[in-house]
Parts: C-alpha cells; structure tokens; sequence
C-alpha cells in the first residue's frame, strides 16, 4: 500500500466511523436500499456473484456529500437482502486515476475476480474541456477473495482511443463471448454524437479497438454507462445518453437511460425504451447470477440537478442517494420487464388484505402495495404526500411540494394500454413502483412530512395485500 493510499484509507475510515455514531438519529435513512455508509453515492459498479455472494461496488465520494473525488465502496451479500459493508477496494491514488476512480464492471474467470473501471485525471490549465481537458483510462485489478485486490494496471491507455474521440471515454463494462473478452466503452465524439468503442481481448489483458456501436441520427452528445448483454436471443445495449431534448411523456429527467434491442449493430433511435419514468434513475447495469437470471441496480440519483433540487439528506443527514432494489430483467413482446428480485419477498412482515370495502388505510412505515385491479382509472394517494393516477394508457406520479424538494409530476405511457398490476415499494424517502409485472417501472426519492401514513385507493375491482417491510440487515 502506498503512503497515499495509507492517508486515504485512515481518512476514510475515521469519517465512516464518526458518520455511524450518529445513524441513530438520522430519519431519512433508507431500510430497503443500499445508502452510502457517509457521503455521496453514485452509479452501481462491478456487479457480479462471485464465490458464493453477491458483491455490488457503487461510485462513492465519502468525503463530500455533494459529490467531489470518486472512490469505490463495495456491498457484498449471500441472498441480495443482508448486505456486509466491506470497506473500500478502490482509492484514487495512481498516477492513471488521481482525480477519480469512475464507473466500471467485473467479470468472473477462473475463480478470479476482475475489475474494470475508468482512471480519471482531469488536466490543470489552458485545456478545452470536452476534447482534451482530461485523460480516461480503463484500468485493471484482480482478486481471489473478492475484497483484497492487486495492483492496477492499464488495459486501455487514453492515447489509444480513435482519432475522432475526445478524452469523454469511460464506464468499461466487459464479458466474454466464445474464447474471447469484449469491453464496451461510452464516448463522446468530437463531433459531439455519443456512441460505445467496443475493445476486444484474448486475456484480459492487452485490448485492441475492434469497432464502434453508434446511431446514424444523432441521439445525445455522450453516451455514459454502456452495457451490453444477451436476453432471451436478443441483444441488448443499455446506455446512459445525455443531450435529449425533454419531452411530455419521454426523457422527462435531464439525462437518460434506456436500452436498443440490436439487430446486427443497427440501431434504430425511435426504438429506445427508458428504463424509469420517476425522477431519480440513471446508469444502471446488469449482471447473470448463478441462477441465470439478468439483474439491474440503477443508481437512484441524477447527476448536474443542482439548479433544479436539492436533495435534503445531503444538508440534513450528510449522506445523498442510494441504488434501487435489484430487479430481474425479463423479455415480452419486444419489451425488457424489471422486477424487484424474488429475494425482496423475504422483507415482509405483518400483512393486511385488501379487497373492495377498504378505502383508506393505515399503513406501516416502510411499506409495500401489492394490487390487482381492473377498472379504468385509479388512484392511489399515500398521505397528502404522494399520489399516483393512471387512466387508460396514460400514469402519472405526483409529489407534494414538500414531498417532491420542489419536483412536480411525471408522466408515463403504459404501452399495453391498461394498467391491470401495480406494486409499490415504499421506503422511508424512496419509493420504487411497477406497473403489469414491469411493463413500466418509477423510482423517485421523496420526503414525507408527518402526516400520517394513510394509503388511499380509488380503483374498481381492487384486491391485494399491503405488507409491513422489514429493515434489510
Ligand atoms: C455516470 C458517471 C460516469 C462516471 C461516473 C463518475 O453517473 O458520470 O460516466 O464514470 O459517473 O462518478
């Protein structure tokens, strides 16, 4: 370890242990999602299981709840509901990633664990930001514990990037197809269109540029946090777009994410789905566990909203924003599903059926609805806080001015046309919904005030449960 690793760590580790003195306290803490253990938290990385647990890295800036110098923190877990903090693996502490340890994905080979993420180095001076103000590396570390890991070293040197790329390049997410690895890179060409670099490798080791995946109408500047993966014998490529126009029913959040279903590398624009209609959703990944099933964890935050909210953890608490529940990632009919991982069941406590006569209910602190119904329209209003409507193919999520920090309403389309499910996780300041098993899913952060916890359900031919969550551990 090195001598600025050493600083680092100690640093870190006094203020993680100031922060937890005083978690007693702290109401807006979150029981059912993965939080920052102080600080800032962003993007989920190095998703993966591994040797027998589940390990989820996360972008994490403990020092500063509004963000500044990019760490990683890392979660692990046997059944994806008990979670172990286990410190932190990554320290911007290189030559190649001084001013930030960015995104990045893991890929298990041979009982080992690898991790790929961006180096950051952000250039002092007379540099134009967007072409070479900074220098992004994809860096390399191993492990056979999947908590200790080897020194860094290069896998792609920011020379190395084709010629009409700025230095905008990051977020590797690797795999392996047949006998060789591929590496998607997210970049931000000089002519200010996004697009993912795919690099390709025998080893893991040395990495040759093999081509560009990219649309042929501009879509975005920057394309961050790209993913690729097979579902059901389609491809599919996740990216984080950034430069959409804002519309009513779509791109409502000022950057996106969604996915392509590829047809030979072509990518038709008009087919990319979002993945969240709710406020607070961005560059999310996906990884196969040992059971074969695909799970996303987004990160529940957007970045540059600064002018718009203000999230009220960072002042009150010193902790901001948290990752989504894992959710399972299913194909219908031209569509990828998301739904909170059977696992999630095990946080129910006390229960209460709800069936026609029940209107108003008085429910438990965290909370989650489970509903089938079949009327037109519904209403479902939790305190004076949160009020979520849907009429025909039309949803609509509202949020108290309070409630919201200042954020209004979001619309969605539900593209069967008729809203026949919904589920509703709600956590002390988060709430995830998903409509028809995943057809159309919303997560936002919200603050409730102290008006008691009464759920209000307007809908025809309503049944379900609403159940008490448990804290995760
Ligand atoms: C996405 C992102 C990534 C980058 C990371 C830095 O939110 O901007 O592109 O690697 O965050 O924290």
């Amino acid at each position: 370890m090195s001598a600025l690793t050493g600083i680092l760590a100690t640093e870190v580790r006094k203020i993680e242990e100031t922060a937890a003195m005083s978690r007693e306290i702290q109401k807006q803490r979150l029981t059912h999602h993965l939080m920052p253990p102080t600080g800032w938290l962003n993007d989920p990385n190095g998703l993966c299981y591994f040797k027998g647990r589940y390990h989820v890295f996360f972008q994490y800036a403990p020092f500063d709840a509004e963000g500044g110098l990019k760490f990683w923190g890392h979660y692990s877990s046997e059944d994806l509901v008990s979670w172990r903090y286990e410190g932190v693996p990554l320290y911007p502490d290189s030559n190649y990633d001084c001013h930030g340890v960015y995104s990045g994905s893991a890929i298990v080979e041979d009982e080992k664990l690898h991790l790929f993420f961006t180096g950051n180095i952000k250039m002092d001076g007379d540099y134009d930001y967007i072409n070479n103000g900074r220098q992004a590396s994809t860096l390399h570390v191993e492990s056979e514990d999947g908590v200790h890991f080897s020194a860094k070293e290069v896998a792609v040197d920011y020379r190395n990037y084709p010629e009409d790329y700025t230095q905008h390049v990051r977020d590797p997410k690797v795999w392996k197809d047949g006998a060789d690895y591929f590496m998607a890179l997210g970049g931000r060409k000089k002519n200010d269109q996004g697009a993912v670099l795919i690099y390709k490798s025998e080893d893991l080791k040395n990495w040759d540029y093999d081509k560009e995946i990219t649309t042929e109408e501009p879509f975005g500047y920057m394309w961050e946090c790209p993913d690729l993966f097979e579902i059901d014998g389609e491809q599919a490529l996740s990216i984080s777009p950034q430069g959409l126009e804002r519309e009513e029913y779509r791109f409502q959040n000022i950057y996106q994410s969604g996915y392509f279903l590829l047809k030979e590398d072509k990518i038709n624009v008009k087919e990319f789905q979002e993945w969240d209609m709710g406020f607070d959703f961005y560059a999310p990944q996906t990884f196969e566990d040992a059971k074969g099933r695909r799970i996303l964890i987004g990160w529940m935050g957007l970045p540059d909203v600064e002018e718009e909210y203000t999230n009220p953890t960072a002042k009150d608490e010193g902790w901001q924003h948290c990752l989504t529940i894992p959710r399972e990632i299913t194909l219908h009919d031209g569509r990828l599903y998301q739904y909170p991982v059977e696992e999630m069941e095990a946080l129910r406590g006390r229960c209460c059926e709800i069936d026609e006569t029940q209107k108003n209910i008085e429910v438990w602190k965290p909370f989650e609805l489970d509903l089938k119904l079949d009327s037109r329209k519904c209403r479902i209003s939790v305190g004076d806080d949160l009020m979520f409507e849907a009429d025909g193919r039309e949803a609509c999520l509202r949020l108290s001015e309070k409630a919201g920090a200042g954020r209004k309403q979001r619309k969605a389309v539900i593209p069967s046309g008729r809203l026949k499910e919904l589920r509703m996780l709600v956590d002390t300041t988060a709430v995830e919904i998903y409509l028809n098993h995943g057809e159309v899913v919303s997560s936002t952060r919200y603050y409730p005030g102290k008006t008691t916890q009464v759920v209000k359900l307007e809908a025809d031919k309503i049944q379900g449960h609403i159940y008490e969550l448990k804290e995760m551990t």
